[in-house]
């Protein structure tokens, strides 16, 4: 990993914002992701982020925390957050908006135990792909404390696979619709593709069971997107 996202958070973090992140899919073209979102307050966080801060109590992990905003969030309102992402840049950027507990470490080599383990702007994405999700959600309930929770968004985005005419054109022999390849760039360098999961609410519940976690959905977003809470 060439850390361009980092390395985007960094300049943006010190003061030296020119241009956003340039995203594609294996199924859809360039798209922006801009910077100042990345670095978003709770006013300015969608409505399922919101609603998973309010949730949240007692410890609290912070999967893939970016540039820490959530953390940061809960810091001020007297939680104890810890935030962890691999990525360098990422994590450097906490530490200097004043993220107190912050590692890059991938969430699979954790090992503290938290009250609520949050994974924002598409959490399941970190899971990669869909064989990898029971492996992922077997290592975050290790991680819980008794009466803990994992707070997770994500999306159905079968909507992206729908013809004019209301039908589908998904390849049934293609795997799972929500596994996409991911590219990034940044200031014309490319980051190495990644793969990238979206998961409809049905998916994960029906993935959650046999690890033993019972999967509810807390609310649907504006676009297709979900908050769910999983707990033992
Ligand atoms: C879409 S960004 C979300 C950032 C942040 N949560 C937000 O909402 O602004 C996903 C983040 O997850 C991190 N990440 C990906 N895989 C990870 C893993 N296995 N363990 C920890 N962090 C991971 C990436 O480096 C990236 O910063």
């Amino acid at each position: 990993m060439k850390d361009i996202f980092g390395n985007a958070l960094l300049d943006y973090q010190n003061g030296n914002y020119t241009e956003d992140i340039i995203t594609s899919t294996s199924i859809s073209d360039e798209d922006v992701l801009s910077l100042p979102y990345l670095f978003r307050t709770y006013s300015e966080m969608p409505k399922i982020e919101q609603k998973a801060l309010d949730l949240c109590k007692g410890s609290v992990l912070d999967v893939g925390c970016g540039s820490g905003s959530h953390s940061l969030y809960l810091q001020e309102k007297g939680l104890k957050v810890k935030a962890l992402d691999i990525s360098k840049g990422a994590i450097e950027v906490c530490k200097k908006r004043g993220v107190l507990h912050s590692e890059i470490l991938n969430v699979l080599n954790e090992t503290e135990t938290f009250d609520t383990i949050l994974l924002l702007m598409n959490g399941t994405g970190i899971f990669q792909e869909l064989v990898q999700v029971s492996k992922y959600l077997s290592h975050l309930k290790s991680l819980l404390k008794p009466h803990g929770q994992i707070l997770i968004d994500s999306s159905d985005i079968k909507y992206m696979f729908e013809d004019e005419d209301g039908g589908f054109w998904m390849d049934a022999n293609s795997g799972y619709y929500g596994e996409l390849d991911y590219f990034l760039s940044y200031k014309n360098k490319k980051e190495a593709p990644m793969k990238w999961l979206y998961l409809d609410f049905d998916t994960l519940k029906l993935a959650s069971e046999p690890v033993g976690l019972s999967c509810e959905l807390v609310i649907e977003g504006n676009h297709f997107d979900y908050l769910a809470i999983l707990t033992v």
